[in-house]
């Protein structure tokens, strides 16, 4: 297993080209299943996972081509409606292909996706949403089976929580649904969006995705279409914050800091000057150390559940003491363990922790179970006094872009070692 071996201490400067957001592509891409039209995606990210779920998708029957960030699927028949279990159960993006398969074909066989390692991580919802829409629902030794012989019908559907997979998934079924579709309570991500941008482009009929009420009327088929995927807040953040404990000045191109919501003004409370430039967002470190500040992971456009491990990891180098409350996931804070090994001061009691900052991290060997845990330790590393070695790369593998080349450009010492 591949490792990155970093030397800290060194402040970036310099510019790093944001990448598409990983959590869209992997959406749009399960629309390309409703049409038997071309699908064609562009600032698509070459990461694991999006090359995991083209696996699946060219499994039902799409024909698929990648190059240069260029995306075209085309799914001129579906050749299987059963997504099995290896496919599904490395990556949870792949359950979405269960409400395109039904809504396209009226019938479909998708494994459950399972738990993983940050919680438990239900599909209730998700099912929910596609009986109220007249599925029939059996869950048979860990598959989803589900008919819709008469197609599905459009249903008012309002949840108790923001789920951001249920939302998209029931609007990608409800595109090819006879009626209207409402979702109250409906998450606002960016991401959810930009999925209703892609479907129109392909011919629905959906209004105000990005608000909590989103009402789709169906249609009876979509068409071909070209869609570019929107930047990666996550990976716009995560840089963001490495600027912060490492010092320095970045330009993140082709990004914007609306898509920051809360984590833009936690970083700025934090000391971070951030402008919007011509050239892109401008991240600028002018004091020493950066300042403890409290956060609450919520929905959007609260403090994103992807950015809490990354914002730990600035914390722990900042002057004075920070709550950090995780309230998406149960058990999200394993990257604590590992940033402690560091010589971070954090103590974790439920669902809250507490990070008193230190003048310098030490660099240690680290490893973390999971994607956004693990850039936490990059981060860390990047900061620390001497060398880190993060191993299980490939958890980065699902959802950095270049992460390596693009910290080398900036003036990190990092790099892969291969096993
Ligand atoms: C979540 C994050 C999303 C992030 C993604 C990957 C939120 C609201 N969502 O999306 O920003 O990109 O993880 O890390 O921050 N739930 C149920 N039943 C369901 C669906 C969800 O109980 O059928 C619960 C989940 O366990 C969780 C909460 O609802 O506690 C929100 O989950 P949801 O938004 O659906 O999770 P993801 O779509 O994975």
């Amino acid at each position: 297993m591949d490792k990155l071996a970093i030397i800290g201490g060194r402040p970036l400067y310099g510019e790093v080209a944001i990448s598409g957001a990983k959590n869209s592509a992997l959406k749009v891409m399960a629309a390309a299943l409703l049409t038997d039209k071309k699908l064609t995606l562009t600032n698509v990210p070459q990461l694991a996972d999006v090359e995991m779920l083209a696996r699946l998708l060219a499994q039902h029957g799409a024909l698929i081509d990648f190059a240069d960030g260029t995306l075209t699927l085309h799914a001129k028949d579906i050749a299987s409606t059963e997504a099995p279990y290896d496919l599904v159960r490395k990556m949870r993006a792949s359950f979405n292909v269960l409400g395109p398969l039904l809504a396209r074909e009226g019938k479909a066989k998708v494994s459950l996706p399972g738990g993983c390692a940050i919680g438990a991580r239900p599909v209730d919802l998700h099912l929910k949403a596609l009986t109220a829409m007249g599925a029939q629902i059996e869950l048979d030794e860990g598959y989803v089976i589900a008919e819709a012989p008469d197609g599905l019908k459009g249903a008012d559907i309002t949840w108790p929580f923001v789920s951001v997979g249920a939302s998209e998934h029931t609007m990608l079924a409800a595109v090819l649904a006879k009626g209207v579709t409402v979702i109250e309570n409906a998450a606002r991500e960016p991401e959810i969006a930009d999925l209703a941008a892609c479907l129109n482009a392909m011919g629905a009929k959906i209004e105000g995705a990005g608000r909590s009420s989103i009402r789709i009327e169906g249609v009876d088929r979509l068409h071909a279409a070209e869609h570019r995927v929107l930047p990666d807040r996550i990976e716009t953040g995560a840089y963001a914050m490495a600027v912060g404990a490492t010092g320095g000045e970045l330009t993140l191109t082709g990004t914007d800091s609306e898509l920051l919501g809360a984590a833009l003004a936690a970083l700025k409370e934090a000391g971070l000057d951030i402008d919007d430039t011509e050239k892109g967002l401008r991240i600028k470190k002018t004091e020493a150390r950066c300042k403890a500040v409290d956060i609450v992971t919520q929905p959007f456009p609260g403090f994103p559940t992807d950015l809490q491990a990354q914002f730990m990891a600035l914390m722990a180098t900042a002057e004075g003491a920070a709550t950090i409350k995780e309230t998406i996931f149960e058990n999200r804070f394993m990257h604590a363990p590992e940033l402690s090994r560091m010589g971070a001061q954090i103590s974790v009691d439920g669902q809250n922790a507490t990070v008193r900052g230190v003048a310098r991290l030490k660099g240690a060997p680290v490893m973390a179970t999971d994607l956004r845990a693990s850039m936490s330790l990059v981060i860390a590393g990047l900061a620390a006094e001497g060398q880190t070695m993060v191993n299980r790369v490939y958890h980065l593998d699902r959802g950095f872009e270049r992460l390596e080349e693009k910290l080398q450009n900036c003036g990190a010492l990092i790099e892969r070692v291969k096993d």
